[in-house]
């Protein structure tokens, strides 16, 4: 360790992480190389794709412009913090949302920045910074419409076929 690493202290994924590297270091690398998360991509390297998308203090940010030292003491949420279990991941692998998936984890955290129920223009400008080569868009926001349709059909209050239809799971449970 040089004289100019030091030791910055961060939540990473829920969990508190220490790093002990040179301040000016970016959040991409560190999260790469130091904490082994490589669902974080690179790109550009210069803020023009979005591809290294993370969320920081649930703001998305392009993790190849920040320092580090930005990060002590605050939030930082990766791809591999959603566990493969988003609504969102399962949407974007159904409808069409990811090819190479380059841009996919930052698209993700991107979309999930937008905050819940986000309307097409919205989601169309919140994602104006994050480049796909491949999918022409339309699987993206198809995927994050997708997902967002899913939420709202499981907060819908329950009718009395709902009600006929979870009792009918409730017994078929029972029986085995
Ligand atoms: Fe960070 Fe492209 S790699 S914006
Ligand atoms: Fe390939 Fe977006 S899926 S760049």
């Amino acid at each position: 360790m040089t004289a100019a690493f030091r030791p910055i202290a961060f939540v990473l994924n829920g969990a508190r992480k220490i790093v002990r590297v040179h301040p000016l270091s970016r959040l991409l690398d560190v999260l790469r190389e130091e904490c082994s998360l490589t669902g974080t991509k690179e790109g550009c390297g210069e803020g023009e794709c979005g591809a290294c998308t993370v969320i920081v203090n649930g703001k998305a940010v392009n993790s190849c412009l920040v320092p580090v030292a930005q990060v002590a003491g605050v939030k930082v949420v990766t791809i591999e913090g959603l566990k493969g279990r988003h609504r969102l991941q399962r949407a974007f692998a159904e409808f069409g949302g990811a090819q190479c998936g380059i841009c996919t984890p930052g698209m993700i955290l991107a979309a999930i920045a937008l905050g819940p129920h986000p309307t097409l223009e919205q989601t169309r400008t919140g994602l104006a910074g994050n480049i796909c080569r491949c999918t022409g868009y339309e699987g993206i926001y198809r995927a994050i419409r997708k997902a967002e349709d899913s939420v709202a059909r499981r907060s819908r209050p329950a009718g009395p076929l709902a009600k006929a239809g979870r009792q009918k799971t409730g017994d078929r449970r029972r029986k085995t």
